[in-house]
C-alpha cells in the first residue's frame, strides 16, 4: 500500500496541516471584526521569536477577514514600506496628493512611489479612505504588516499616525503587525508610537503538549497510518511545543517511516514505529540546529558563546554569579555579556539574578555542538 504524501510543512511561512493551539488568536480576531469599529483586536501586535508562528498567523487572520468579505493587503517591513503599503490601497494611485514617481532603476515605465516623508501619514489615510468608498458596506480593509521589527522608525510613525486616526474616525479597518519580541520594548519605547501600545498584544509562546499530541494523532491517524500511544507520545514530547519543530518532527518521522516501508513493507498496512520517531527526531533536532540556533550563535563573540555554553549546563533558569564564576569571571565582566545577550533576546531574566534562554532549543543546540575540550 503506497505510504500517503507527507502532510507537515517544515517551511517558513506555509501553513501547517493543523495550526496548533491559536484558536484564542483567532477568535479575538474574529470578534474583533464583528464587534464593530472601536473593538480592541482590530489593532493586534503579534510577537514571537523565530518559527513561532507569527507569518502563518497573519495568513490566518487574513483568510478570516476574506470570509468577512474584508479586503486584506500583506505587506513585509523593508525599505520604501509606507510608499508601497499606499500605492498599493489607492484605488488610483496616479491621483494621490504629494506623489512624485521615481524611475524605476529597471526603467519600467511605470516606476515606483515616492512620497515625501511629511506627507505620508495624511496620504496614506487619504488611500484607505478612498478605498474604503470602493468596498460595500459593512466591508473593511484588514492591513498586516510582517517583520515589523524592520521597519524605519519613519514609516512606523506614518502608519501608525495614520492608523490612529482611522481607528479613531471608526472606520471599518484593522491592523495586525507581526514581528520578534524585541519589537514590543523598541517601538514601544518611541514616544511618537505611543498609540500603539494600546494594541491587543498576542505573544506566541509554545503551544500545550496535548493539543500537539491531538494535531499529530489527527494528521498521522487521520491519514491511515498507525502509530503506537508510546511512539506519539514521544514524538509529541520531543517538539516541546515549539511550532517549527512539530512540523520538522513531523516531516522527518513520516519520512523516515515511508523510506522503511517502502523498503520493508509492514504485514499490517502503514505503521510509523518508535524507531522512525528516534530516527526523525534526530534529524528534525540537526534541521533546526543548522537552520535556526546556528545563525544566531555565529553573530556571536566568543565571549559571549561561552557564556551561553555556561548557562546550557543548567537545566532551566541559571544564576548569574554561577554563569560568571563558570566563565572564570567577575559578576562586572559578565554582566556586559549578559546585558548583549538580553538586548538581543536570546536569553531573558525570569527573576533577579536569574537567565534563562529566550530562543527554543538553543540549550540543546550548545550542548550537541559542544567543543571538545582538549585535556593538558
Ligand atoms: N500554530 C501552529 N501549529 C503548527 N505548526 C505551526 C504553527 N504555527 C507555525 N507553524 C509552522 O512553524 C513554521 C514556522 O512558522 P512561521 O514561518 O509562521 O514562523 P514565524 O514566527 O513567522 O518565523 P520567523 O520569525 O522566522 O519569520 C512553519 O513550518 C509553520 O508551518
Ligand atoms: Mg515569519
Amino acid at each position: 500500500m503506497l505510504f500517503p504524501p507527507n502532510p507537515f510543512k517544515p517551511t517558513a511561512g506555509v501553513m501547517p496541516p493543523v495550526l496548533i493551539g491559536r484558536e484564542s488568536v483567532s477568535m479575538d480576531f474574529r470578534e474583533g471584526l464583528e464587534d464593530g469599529p472601536g473593538a480592541p483586536d482590530r489593532l493586534m501586535l503579534i510577537t514571537g521569536p523565530r518559527g513561532s508562528g507569527k507569518t502563518v498567523m497573519l495568513t490566518e487572520l487574513g483568510l478570516i477577514a476574506k470570509t468577512h468579505h474584508w479586503e486584506v493587503i500583506d505587506e513585509t517591513a523593508s525599505n520604501g514600506l509606507c510608499d508601497r503599503l499606499i500605492s498599493r490601497i489607492a484605488p488610483e494611485p496616479g491621483r494621490i496628493a504629494g506623489l512624485t514617481i521615481k524611475p524605476s532603476a529597471m526603467g519600467a515605465s511605470l516606476g515606483e512611489l515616492s512620497i515625501a516623508p511629511a506627507l505620508r501619514p495624511s496620504t496614506l489615510r487619504d488611500a484607505m479612505t478612498s478605498r474604503l468608498k470602493t468596498l460595500g458596506k459593512g466591508k473593511g480593509l484588514l492591513i498586516t504588516i510582517d517583520e515589523t521589527q524592520d521597519a524605519s522608525m519613519e514609516d512606523m510613525t506614518a502608519i501608525a499616525t495614520a492608523a490612529q486616526h482611522m481607528l479613531r474616525d471608526n472606520a471599518e479597518v484593522a491592523f495586525v503587525f507581526a514581528g520578534l519580541p524585541s519589537l514590543v520594548s523598541d517601538l514601544l519605547n518611541a514616544k511618537v508610537l505611543t498609540f500603539l501600545r494600546h494594541s491587543s498584544i498576542k505573544q506566541l509562546g509554545d503551544v500545550p503538549l496535548d493539543d500537539v499530541r491531538h494535531a499529530l494523532s489527527t494528521s498521522i491517524r487521520g491519514a491511515g497510518v498507525t502509530i503506537s500511544d508510546d511512539a506519539l507520545t514521544l514524538a509529541t514530547e520531543s517538539t516541546g511545543g515549539y511550532p517549527y519543530m512539530i512540523q520538522l518532527v513531523g516531516y522527518h518521522v513520516w519520512r523516515h517511516a515511508r523510506r522503511r516501508e517502502k523498503a520493508t513493507p509492514s504485514a499490517n498496512g502503514n505503521v510509523i514505529l518508535i524507531d522512525d520517531v528516534r530516527a526523525g527526531v534526530e534529524q528534525a533536532q540537526a534541521k533546526l540546529g543548522e537552520g535556526v540556533c546556528a545563525p544566531v550563535v555565529n553573530q556571536l563573540s566568543e565571549r559571549a558563546v561561552d557564556y551561553l555554553r555556561a548557562m546550557a549546563q543548567d537545566d532551566g533558569p541559571s544564576s548569574t554569579s554561577v554563569v560568571a564564576s563558570r566563565m572564570g569571571e567577575s559578576m562586572d565582566y559578565a554582566n556586559i555579556y549578559r546585558q548583549r545577550l538580553l538586548d538581543k533576546h536570546i536569553i531573558a531574566a525570569p527573576a533577579r539574578g536569574r537567565v534563562d534562554f529566550a530562543i527554543p532549543f538553543l540549550r540543546e543546540y550548545l550542548r550537541a555542538t559542544e567543543p571538545t575540550v582538549s585535556r593538558s
